[in-house]
């Protein structure tokens, strides 16, 4: 079953302090994978949760490499498919070995490239324009679901944490 969250984001200082209060509750490690068009503000989403995380160095988006491996509290891999164009060309990423790493958060831009090579369990962030910008060039809306089991009970906590101001 797909549970998903919705919050109207007003600018980049307001998706900053969302994404660090998520960033505190993924600790343990979890499976992002973030859909968006070019430029709503997924690269800029990990970066901010690789300062949640501590990061030893910002996150940026990969240009050179898909895959970017990151110290922090806990190790992150980032990868970014925007450059892929066939599915075969996944495989020889390893992709399966790196879904399945535990104590790891890896966060995936452009994960619906995965086609077949989507997992069972992840956390979906969507980034996206709201349809009525009211004059404003930094609105955007953050979605945040979970898809499959394992990843319910960091929902929940993510979902209480965003109520408290
Ligand atoms: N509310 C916001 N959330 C995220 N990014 C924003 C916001 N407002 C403005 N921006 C800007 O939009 C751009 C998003 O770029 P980026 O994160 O690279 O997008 P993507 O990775 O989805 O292509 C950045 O230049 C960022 O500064
Ligand atoms: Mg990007």
């Amino acid at each position: 079953m797909v549970k998903t969250v919705k919050y109207l984001i007003k600018n980049e200082s307001q998706l900053k302090s969302i994404t660090k209060k998520i960033a505190s509750e993924l600790e343990d490690g979890c499976l992002l994978l973030l859909e968006g068009d070019l430029g709503a503000g997924k690269t800029t989403f990990v970066r901010y949760l690789g300062e949640g995380l501590k990061a030893k160095q910002p996150i940026t988006s990969p240009t050179f490499t898909l895959i970017q491996n990151y110290d922090a509290k806990i190790p992150i891999v980032h990868i970014d498919l925007y450059r892929i164009e066939k599915e075969i060309d996944i495989y020889f990423l390893d992709i399966t070995e790196i879904l399945d790493k535990e104590d790891h958060l890896v966060c995936i831009e452009w994960a619906e490239r995965l086609g077949k090579y989507i997992p069972k369990d992840y956390m979906l962030i969507t980034l996206s324009y709201p349809k009525i910008i009211e004059n404003n060039e930094s609105e955007r809306e953050l979605e945040v679901g979970v898809i499959g089991t394992k990843y319910q009970s960091v929902f929940q906590k993510i979902k209480t944490k965003l109520k408290v101001k």
